[in-house]
């Protein structure tokens, strides 16, 4: 008997011929006079392979005839060359086993489903051809962001998921308590006390890795994170999600400009990776976008970023002409809308905008000479808008004592964070790609929600 082969590679053989084995999911059944035609796939890539039944087959009749989409097959047969359009080769099956049937009320056809029905069925969409390619790019991207950091002699940090900090100093964070929500212990005053929690005080999720990836850059140089990370904020967008993966750097010895170097070489090489990994799923997803996908992303592999400062920003969005939802003025957060006008129609490719406010950006932003902006970077692309956050580190232990104070937040809270600063403190920067908007940057998918394999948003986290 064959050794069962993964479609992708049936489909990429140099000839037909031999005898082969598939295992894999009708994507449909086609049952002609005395012939059937089944699309079997197996999440190897996006098309699947046609494997044709005929009389002499002992279950035809019996099984072979009553396979649907969704049935489960392993099926034996010839590779031969198909006279069929659109696909190259084909099985003639001499043996079909049915593993598993359908339920009448299975809910993939052939036809094209919508993003939002493939939603409410998250246990069966990885079966789709769009979300089946969505998760390859995401296996491909993940390891090419590995590859790219290995390369270049970071090492792979695990930081915490459970922390007792707040990284982003925003309070947007999910509690982690094993206190009874129904009456927990009280404090003299009335207040929860959190001294007979698990971890004796509060503990939330991560927002975001970077505080420990600091740690990590002050003692081994050049860092990575990479996980996932929480955030309580109740933002319904299309690129928001309530748990989502980053990418975070962390580099000692290192200013903002080496920063946004990085970032700038770390996301067009990312892109560069995933055009090369993954042509076929690409291809799928340029018809999607009506062909606007591939020339995009070569555009943006392929030149360099535009920089420009915060107040240049403003300034451009200022004389834009643009009637903004948001109003734009200095001291005010750029939006979505301003981010994309800026990237798409100011200057056609990604952009870094540096130096912004500091009333608008985190405590931990280094503070610039002229007091009143932080060295703070957000890299900016088409459709997306924001895709990577970072900055240069305040490393001078008053100052940064001074912004947690500044910023409401208590220094003591943040007493490991300020020791780094007592102990060989040195200039470092990094940023966090937020995995997911790069995933939606690849795919040209205008939902965050489709890029994630089971997204988790205000009022839903199902699967
Ligand atoms: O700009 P952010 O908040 O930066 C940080 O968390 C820093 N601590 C990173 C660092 O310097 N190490 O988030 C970084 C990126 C954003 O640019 C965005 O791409 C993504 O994370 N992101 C989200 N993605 C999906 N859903 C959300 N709710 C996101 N919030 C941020
Ligand atoms: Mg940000």
């Amino acid at each position: 008997m064959a050794e069962p082969s993964r479609v992708r590679d049936l489909l990429g053989r140099q000839s037909a011929g031999g005898e082969v084995r598939v295992r894999g999911w009708l994507r449909s059944a086609r049952h002609a006079k005395a012939v059937s035609f089944l699309d079997v796939s197996d999440g190897s890539c996006v098309g699947g392979v046609q494997v044709v039944g005929a009389p002499g087959l002992s279950n035809y009749e019996a099984e072979v005839r009553k396979l649907r989409t969704g049935c489960a097959v392993i099926a034996e047969g010839e590779l031969v060359e198909s006279p069929a359009r659109g696909q190259r080769y084909e099985i003639q099956a001499s043996r079909i086993e049915v593993v598993g049937w359908v339920g009448d009320d299975y809910p993939l056809q052939k036809k094209r489903h919508s993003f939002e029905f493939l939603r409410e069925i998250a246990h069966l969409r990885p079966r789709t051809r769009s979300i089946g390619a969505v998760l390859r790019v995401r296996n491909a991207a993940a390891m090419a962001i590995h590859e790219f950091f290995q390369e270049r002699g970071f090492m792979y940090l695990h930081t915490p998921i459970i922390t007792t900090s707040d990284a982003e100093g925003a309070g947007e964070m999910f509690r982690v308590s094993t206190l009874d929500p129904a009456s927990p212990p009280r404090t003299p005053a009335g207040e929860v006390d959190f001294t007979s929690d698990f971890f004796g005080k509060p503990a939330h999720l991560t927002v975001s890795g970077q505080l420990e990836s600091e740690i990590g850059a002050l003692a081994l140089g050049d860092v990575y994170t990479f996980g996932p990370t929480f955030r309580a904020e109740n933002s319904n967008t299309p690129r928001h999600l309530a748990e989502f993966w980053m990418v975070e750097p962390e580099m000692a010895f290192c200013d903002l400009r080496g920063n946004a170097d990085l970032a700038e070489s770390f996301l067009r090489g990312l892109i560069a990776s995933v055009l090369e990994r993954c042509p076929e799923e690409l291809e799928f997803f340029d018809g999607l976008a009506d062909g606007n996908l591939i020339d995009a992303l070569r555009h943006i592999a392929e030149s360099p970023f535009e920089r420009l400062d915060y107040s240049e920003a403003v300034e451009i969005l200022e004389r834009s002409g643009q009637s903004f939802e948001f109003p734009v003025a200095w001291g005010n957060d750029l939006q979505s809308e301003h981010e994309r006008y800026l990237s798409e129609r100011h200057v056609g490719r990604p952009l870094i905008v540096t130096d912004y406010p500091k009333d608008i950006k985190a405590f931990y932003m280094y503070v610039n000479d002229d007091g009143r902006t932080v060295r703070a970077m957000d890299v900016l692309v088409p459709r997306v808008g924001e895709i990577i956050g970072g900055s240069q580190r305040e490393d001078r232990a008053e100052v940064l004592e001074r912004r947690i104070t500044d910023c409401g937040l208590s220094p003591a809270d943040y007493a490991w964070y300020l020791d780094l600063r007592r102990h060989g403190s040195v200039p470092h920067a990094g940023f966090g790609l937020g995995f997911e908007r790069a995933v939606q940057l690849i795919t040209g998918l205008a939902n965050i929600r489709d890029v994630a394999p089971f997204p988790r948003v205000p009022g839903y986290a199902d699967f």
